[in-house]
């Protein structure tokens, strides 16, 4: 599903930003540049980030 319409970002586009390393919101911005023209879909990005951070810990533990 797309996440962000200005920059055609999806939440697979997140969760992928997810496993190589962003954590935070800045680092999608950055990566992706998610929620940097009309900011409607900070929310919604911001969600997909928390549940593909909390994915990433329940597949660390397992792997641990
Ligand atoms: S929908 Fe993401 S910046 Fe506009």
């Amino acid at each position: 599903m797309y996440v962000c319409l200005c920059h055609a970002v999806t939440d697979r586009d997140i969760k992928q930003a997810v496993e190589n390393g962003a954590c935070t919101m800045r680092h999608l911005r950055d990566e992706l540049k998610v929620a940097t023209q009309c900011g409607r879909c900070a929310q919604c990005a911001k969600g997909c980030l928390n549940q593909a951070l909390a994915e990433r810990v329940c597949s660390e533990n397992e792997a641990a």
